[in-house]
């Protein structure tokens, strides 16, 4: 049995004009049908390859606690609850709250930590990967799961094995976990074929987790758990007690954990992953034609290449023209065009437009 924590609170701003303040990436349509945050849940539902999940544990902000509801409910998945927390303080904190909010009740329930900003192209394989990680985290072993990389992307963790992977769907001491290299050095990752790409999903122990976090991350424990135990329920939803929040650092699992723990595992995670990080990701992940254009909604492209056209809105019609390397997103009120290498910079975007007021 293992408990799936969704982590669902993060704002997407390299998705901007589609991932808003008020709607972020994760609780979007991307592709058509599920959004991401649902895709991400129905993964860790039921029952498959010999895993039951039980309800998950949903960790969001205050400003998105309806949505989570809502899709969840789309999907006739009774959430096991939903935290809510009083301002964004990265992954550290939002897994910690989950993991002792779990560990209460059961201190040796194996917690499966899925982000929502992900696709992923084969469940079962997935489901495979997650089957084997349950025996090392059984063991007493964090677990993650890692993805075959194709370019030196600094913005992923990277898993040193002992070894080139092979095929086998079995778990594997990490060697070391490097979150967001340099660049330099992610080449030399690249370079060497036995560095993977952190997929962003951990599997362990609730009480091992709680032993790491208590040897590698201190500062956080006092108030994370001054927080769970002064929550307070509202409407189904259990709101984390901001006073003793407020006094959390602000950082991800990946640095404040994961990279200073020795026990770690890793799973070769195969079948399809993709962050969809930018916009330029949505392209890659895209359906798209011989000229390598793909359109979204009332778009039309007229002898372009290598580029992507998204309308948003049925209220506007997006045409290219003679476009290369360009990607276009419309929505009601919003339309960015921007060089296809600058995607990164998009979030740069809604920081330049706060500035202006
Ligand atoms: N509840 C909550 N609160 N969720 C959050 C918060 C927060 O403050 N911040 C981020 N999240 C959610 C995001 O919505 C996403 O689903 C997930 O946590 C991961 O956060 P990201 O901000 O997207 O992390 P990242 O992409 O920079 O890096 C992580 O994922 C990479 C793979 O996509 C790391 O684990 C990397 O090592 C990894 O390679
Ligand atoms: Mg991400």
């Amino acid at each position: 049995q293992i408990t799936p924590i969704i982590l669902c609170g993060g704002s997407g701003t390299r998705l901007w004009p589609l991932s808003r303040k008020a709607y972020p990436k994760q609780f979007q349509s991307i592709f058509g049908g599920d959004t991401l945050f649902q895709a991400s849940a129905r993964r860790v539902s039921g029952t498959a390859e010999g895993i039951a999940f039980r309800p998950p544990v949903a960790v969001t902000g205050s400003d998105f606690r309806f949505i989570v509801a809502e899709q969840l409910m789309a999907l006739g998945i009774d959430p096991g609850a939903i935290l809510i927390e009083p301002s964004g303080r990265s992954t550290a904190p939002a897994v910690l709250a989950a993991a002792l909010h779990v560990a209460a009740a059961d201190p040796g329930a194996i917690l499966l930590v899925v982000p929502s900003d992900h696709v992923m192209g084969q469940t079962e394989a997935f489901h495979a990967a997650v089957a084997a990680g349950a025996e090392a985290a059984m063991r007493g072993d964090l677990v993650t799961f890692g993805v075959v990389p194709d370019r030196a992307e600094t913005g992923y963790g990277y898993l040193r094995l002992p070894r080139a992977p092979g095929e086998a769907v079995e778990a594997m001491r990490l060697e070391a976990f490097v979150e967001k290299p340099a660049e330099a050095d992610a080449e030399r990752m690249i370079a060497d074929g036995r560095h993977l790409w952190n997929a962003g999903i951990f599997l362990f122990r609730a009480r091992d987790l709680l032993v790491a976090y208590a040897r590698h991350a201190p500062d956080l424990t006092a108030p994370v758990g001054a927080a769970v135990e002064g929550a307070v329920p509202d409407l189904g939803f259990l709101r984390l007690a901001p006073g003793p929040w407020e006094g959390c650092a602000e950082i991800s699992i990946d640095y404040a954990v994961m990279e200073r723990a020795e026990n770690l595992s890793v799973v070769p995670l195969r079948g399809g992953w993709s962050d969809l990080g930018s916009w330029e990701a949505v392209l890659n992940d895209s359906a798209r034609d011989a000229r390598g254009v793909a359109t979204h909604g009332a778009a039309t492209a007229i002898d372009c290449d290598d580029s992507l056209l998204r309308s948003e809105t049925g209220a506007v019609h997006l045409v290219g023209l003679g476009l290369r390397n360009v990607i276009a997103v419309a929505t009601e009120d919003a339309v960015v065009v921007v060089d296809r290498a600058r995607s990164q910079e998009v979030r740069t975007i809604v920081e330049h437009l706060k500035s202006e007021g």
